[in-house]
């Protein structure tokens, strides 16, 4: 199936509105695939045709399901294993100590796709009874596609997706067999809640995250968006809280609300806490003295 240029920039176009994520040229290719299954289903014989229908702006569901099915969703249970190391070494046996007051702890992942991010942090709590026995542990997913969300919250896999990450001990301990594959068991959906949300928009409540992750997210962003996007970030961390990004993403350059945190490599803070973010001068603390 063949897509003119014009039409190719008519859903790149609409993309980039609705979700600030770009289409490249050079990943223009994934609009035919990306769209098939959705013109089979709604018997639209082709893009330029699926085009007419949106410009003519007379079925705002179909943009909605354009959009949708054009983002791209991978993911999968303990993505890049390495930072879910970190958190579980470093972040949380701090938070542990910080928060021993009010023994409440809030953790919001920012584009979760269809959750398996935030079931991953859910085990985390959730193999570690006593340590946490008392705490309130609040856990957000949240994404642009409410399809996603919808998949999120139903907390229920594939054979193939729980097997992407979780061992066989894991997936039989903290998954039960059910119609549609394997749904998390309750004491991994408790803790977790999910909302379709815009990171570019205000943050969601309540605010005050102790961790957000916000991972593979960003990376087809403009630099103004990306900029915007980490100021919502920023807005809603608590203030000795942490941002986690993905393998090869970045706040340098980009914002200068948030440096790296000295002690863990893939940690960002806010840099009013200047005890505990990185000293070295990069793009991001430049534009932080220029008041950026
Ligand atoms: C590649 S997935 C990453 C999922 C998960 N964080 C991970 O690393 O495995 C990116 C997700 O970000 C979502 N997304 C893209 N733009 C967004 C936006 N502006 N606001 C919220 N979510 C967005 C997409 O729908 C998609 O589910």
């Amino acid at each position: 199936m063949q897509i003119s240029d014009s039409s190719s920039r008519i859903l790149a176009g609409l993309l980039e509105a609705r979700t600030g994520q770009q289409l490249t040229m050079s990943r223009r290719w994934r609009i035919e695939t990306a769209l098939s299954a959705l013109l089979r289903e709604r018997g639209i014989a082709t893009l330029d045709e699926l085009i007419t229908i949106l410009v003519m702006g007379k079925e705002p569901s179909l943009s909605q399901q354009v959009v949708e099915a054009l983002l791209n969703n991978e993911t999968y249970f303990f993505r890049d294993r390495a930072p879910f190391d970190l958190l579980q070494r470093y972040a949380l046996p701090e938070l542990a100590q910080r928060r021993d007051k009010t023994r409440r702890l809030r953790i919001w992942s920012a584009g979760c796709s269809t959750g398996q991010e935030v079931y991953s942090i859910a085990l985390l709590f959730a193999e570690e009874p006593e340590k946490w026995r008392g705490w309130t542990i609040d856990i957000l997913g949240t994404d642009v596609s409410s399809g996603c969300i919808d998949r999120a919250r139903s907390g229920t896999y594939t054979q193939f997706e729980v097997q992407r990450g979780l061992g066989i001990n894991q997936m039989i301990k903290w998954f039960e067999e059910c119609d549609g594959g394997w749904r998390a068991v309750e004491a991994l959906r408790r803790p977790v809640r999910f909302q379709v949300h815009n990171i570019l928009e205000q943050p969601p409540h309540p605010g005050g995250f102790d961790i957000i992750l916000c991972r593979n997210v960003l990376l087809y962003l403009s630099s103004d968006r990306k900029t915007l996007a980490f100021e919502r970030l920023a807005a809603s961390m608590a203030e000795d809280g942490w941002l986690m990004l993905g393998a090869g993403e970045t706040v340098i350059g980009q914002t200068g609300k948030l440096g790296a945190d000295i002690k863990a490599r893939g940690l960002y803070r806010l840099v009013g806490d200047g005890s505990r973010v990185e000293k070295r001068a990069g793009p991001d603390r430049r534009a932080a003295a220029a008041g950026a």
